[in-house]
């Protein structure tokens, strides 16, 4: 079975969740977009519901299926955000942003009532880091900035290349706000704590690609079936 039947069966748990009337985050990247295409079929099939998109490229998928969509200051608060990741570990803590959605998902799934992860099982790791993490940043002062971020990721124990994000065009990757994405490949983050509000303090920083304490539950499809993950029923360890 191939990760894109996976992603399809998380997707369509996901689905069972909605509701006529609700709020919907739609998120961003292949298995977003899977959770989005069988949105549209509910949708065809007479289901009401409103949808922010968490990008452009969302937007342009749900448009085009007849998915009523809103925005965030027309309807600031969510009922329901199902999104993809690109790393979860047993807390629901998550790496996001490799296609570059990182920071209106975030605000997107924090203005939600429950936000709900769709992965495949290549998705979840013991600990996160071996995905490079994001991190997007203002682009005035980028290499102050860079600086910094590689500084205070240090001083929270992570090290490692971080590498500017570029397009296909070998041109800088610019996000839908507008700004550059740094990714940095730390192996491995033993302290997501203590890097994340490292990060927070650097002012170029817009935000990173780490999601902690945000999801509510995570649909990890996999060649046993999908596997359900809830917040409380986490592996948090008793000291961290
Ligand atoms: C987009 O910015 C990301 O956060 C995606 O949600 C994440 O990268 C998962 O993408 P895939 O479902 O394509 O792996």
């Amino acid at each position: 079975m191939s990760a894109d039947l996976w992603k399809r069966q998380a997707a369509a748990k996901a689905i069972e969740l909605v509701r006529p009337g609700m709020r919907l985050g739609l998120g961003t990247g292949s298995t977003a977009e899977k959770f989005v295409a069988l949105l549209g079929e509910r949708v065809a099939a007479g289901l009401d519901v409103v949808g922010v998109p968490t990008s452009e490229r969302t937007a342009q998928q749900a448009r085009a299926l007849g998915i009523r969509l809103s925005t965030l200051d027309d309807t600031p608060y969510l009922d329901l955000t199902v999104d993809g990741a690109d790393e979860l570990d047993g807390r629901l803590n998550l790496i996001k942003g490799g296609g570059g959605a990182l920071l209106r998902e975030k605000i997107v799934a924090t203005a939600s009532e429950r936000v709900v992860i769709i992965a495949d099982v290549g998705k979840r790791v013991e600990a996160l880091g071996a995905f490079p993490l994001p991190i997007e940043v203002v682009r005035f002062g980028l290499r102050a900035t860079g600086n910094l971020i590689e500084m205070l990721a240090a001083d929270a124990g992570c090290r490692g290349s971080m590498t500017l994000r570029t397009g296909r065009d070998g041109q800088p990757f610019v996000t839908d706000g507008g700004n550059y994405i740094f990714d940095c490949s730390f192996g491995r983050i033993d302290k997501v704590e203590l890097l994340d509000e490292a990060l927070k303090v650097i002012p170029g920083v817009v935000e990173s690609g780490l999601f902690l304490g945000i999801a509510d539950t995570a649909f990890v499809a996999g060649p046993t079936g999908v596997e359900e993950i809830a917040a409380e029923s986490s592996e948090r360890p008793a000291a961290d």
